[in-house]
């Protein structure tokens, strides 16, 4: 880090000290114990300098200007904000963005929100609009559900997720738009979540809490460089949209108590890029998702072309990285690479149930370390939570071609549990390269029933005997003849 280069240095200072020690001191013993409390005492000094280096460097005395990134460009206060954390700033948002959606024919406009707290009711974006966060700038969502406004369900869930009929609309919202960027020096959208959770968890609430960002029938979205944090609900909701990037974020919710909290949710969107951020939330760090069960079936809007990549996650309560388990208008063509988990739940899960439909196909996983968890590879086929009882129950989904390479890990109960059902059977999944350290028993942790696939080379643990062997030139070693042996066990 640069700041450090700053410091005095801890080497030249125990130089120092040590030229004039052994010409007062003569026993060894007592030099060493001598050049112990120097050494010690310096670098705690040194430290010292380091938090206070850093301190200065997270709060710089002159603040960042805002880059120019549309023709046009106005500051919150030009429209009466006041960043007190107090005053209710919704107008000044409102008339801000009504301002800027003037402008799409000449590029747009940028809405720079500087340093301080500026509280407000929902509100929502228009196309051609830059959000830009100062760094120390925070959008703090009231915590009042009055001020909340209601919403129809999403067509393909039929419901509220929580509650029947309508639903609370996002804190930031957005609806047929195009070309928005939410972006900053690392400013933060507070959802001030605390209240909902906890009505939630009394059942005082009548309707399904709202996200902290949802844009709906969009496209070319991007949102970079800020934090979001303590929604009320799902955190980041793109909804039917098409190419979004998400890039550089922090994600926040705690990791208990903070239920629905989802990091991401992409859900019926295509062409979309998740990569180089960090997420630790109170459930699903990222799930995707395309509607749930007959309404989810007949909005037949799949989620595809989805690369989620460089991401470091964290979930105690779910798991990491979800697909599902609301998948009615399929979901394919979904590549996970280079994703740490840490001390979570559950790593990478795929939730499905009869009633679903659709499909869940060409799904690849690459280069994927758990880290203390408790499961890491997930399948479950009978994740039975329905809207209503107009399911279909013989709308089984078809779940295959999925890939898992480069599987590491330490510190995991169970490396692999996929529990496809004669209904649903699960098909064509191969593992190459796996080696993953086990926490706690050594019989069955590598879990299946009716699975159909294959294993390259040698991988540990040993697979289940449902899969075929083949070595690393592609021979066969040993085929299987027992895909639907079952070995489940949810007691380890
Ligand atoms: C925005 O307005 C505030 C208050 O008037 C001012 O302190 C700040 O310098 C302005 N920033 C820009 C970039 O104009
Ligand atoms: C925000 O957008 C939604 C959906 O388009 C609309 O129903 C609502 O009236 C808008 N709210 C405001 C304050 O413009
Ligand atoms: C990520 O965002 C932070 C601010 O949140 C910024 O300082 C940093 O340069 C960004 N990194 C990249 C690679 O864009
Ligand atoms: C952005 O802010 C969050 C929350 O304060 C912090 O955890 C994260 O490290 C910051 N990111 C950068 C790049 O400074
Ligand atoms: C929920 O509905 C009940 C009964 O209609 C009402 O008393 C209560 O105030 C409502 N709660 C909220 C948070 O709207
Ligand atoms: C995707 O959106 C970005 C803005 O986020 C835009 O620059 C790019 O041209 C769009 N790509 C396509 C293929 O439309
Ligand atoms: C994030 O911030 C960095 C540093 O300011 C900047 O170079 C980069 O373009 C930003 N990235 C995006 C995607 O906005
Ligand atoms: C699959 O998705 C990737 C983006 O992750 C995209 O580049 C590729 O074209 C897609 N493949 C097909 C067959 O659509
Ligand atoms: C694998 O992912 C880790 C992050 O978990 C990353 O540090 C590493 O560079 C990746 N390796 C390759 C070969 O991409
Ligand atoms: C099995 O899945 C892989 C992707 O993992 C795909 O390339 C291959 O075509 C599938 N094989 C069959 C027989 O469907
Ligand atoms: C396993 O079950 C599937 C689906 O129930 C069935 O199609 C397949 O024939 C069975 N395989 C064997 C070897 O019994």
């Amino acid at each position: 880090m640069v700041d450090t280069l700053t410091s005095p240095s801890p080497s030249m200072w125990r130089f120092h000290h040590r030229r004039w020690i052994p010409t007062l001191f003569s026993s060894y013993k007592t030099l060493f114990t001598l050049l112990w409390i120097v050494g010690f005492t310096s670098v705690f000094i040194w430290q010292h300098n380091v938090v206070e280096g850093f301190l200065i460097f997270r709060r710089p005395l002159v603040s960042r200007s805002f880059p120019q990134l549309r023709p046009f460009s106005f500051n919150l206060t030009d429209f009466g904000a006041v960043g007190d954390g107090i005053t209710l700033n919704t107008k000044a948002f409102e008339d801000a963005v009504s301002a800027i959606s003037k402008l799409g024919k000449r590029g747009g406009g940028q809405l720079n929100v500087p340093a301080g707290k500026w509280l407000t009711a929902p509100f929502n974006l228009t196309s051609h609009m830059t959000l830009f966060l100062a760094e120390d700038a925070v959008i703090l969502a009231i915590d009042d559900e009055k001020y909340w406004p209601l919403m129809p369900p999403l067509p393909s869930y039929g419901y509220g997720r929580e509650h029947g009929g309508p639903r609370y609309g996002s804190f930031i919202h957005g609806q047929h738009l195009k070309d928005i960027v939410i972006t900053g020096h690392n400013g933060t959208i507070n959802g001030q979540g605390q209240k909902w959770w906890k009505k939630f968890r009394q059942k005082r609430l009548n309707h399904t809490r709202g996200p902290l960002v949802q844009i709906m029938w969009s496209s070319d979205i991007l949102i970079s460089n800020i934090t979001l944090r303590d929604s009320p609900f799902w955190t980041l909701h793109p909804y039917d949209c098409k190419n979004v990037t998400i890039r550089n974020m922090t994600i926040l919710a705690p990791i208990f108590q903070a239920p629905n909290t989802d990091g991401i949710d992409p859900d019926s969107c295509e062409d979309m890029i998740i990569e180089d951020s960090y997420i630790s939330v109170g459930d699903d760090a990222i799930a995707i998702k395309s509607g749930w069960d007959q309404y989810g079936i007949a909005y037949g809007k799949p989620s595809k072309n989805i690369l989620i990549r460089n991401l470091v996650v964290r979930s105690m309560v779910s798991a990491g990285i979800s697909i599902g388990s609301e998948m009615s208008g399929g979901v394919s063509n979904v590549t996970i690479e280079n994703i740490l988990i840490w001390k979570s739940r559950r790593a990478v899960r795929i939730k499905t149930a009869a009633g679903r439909g659709a499909y869940v196909r060409d799904i690849k996983y690459r280069n994927i370390t758990f880290d203390n968890v408790r499961v890491g590879i997930i399948i479950k086929t009978d994740y039975n939570e329905h809207p209503d009882k107009g399911y279909n129950p013989k709308a089984f989904p078809v779940i295959r071609d999925i890939s898992y390479r480069s599987i590491y890990g330490e510190g995991v109960r169970v490396p692999v549990r996929i529990q496809g059902s004669a209904d649903i059977p699960v098909r064509n999944v191969s593992f190459k390269d796996m080696s993953v350290g086990i926490a706690y028993k050594k019989k069955h942790i590598f879990q299946c029933a009716y699975l159909q696939g294959r294993v390259i080379g040698s991988i540990f643990p040993a697979p289940c005997k449902n899969l075929h062997l083949y070595d690393e030139q592609g021979r066969l070693v040993r085929k299987s003849n027992s895909e639907n042996a079952s070995d489940i066990d949810y007691d380890i």
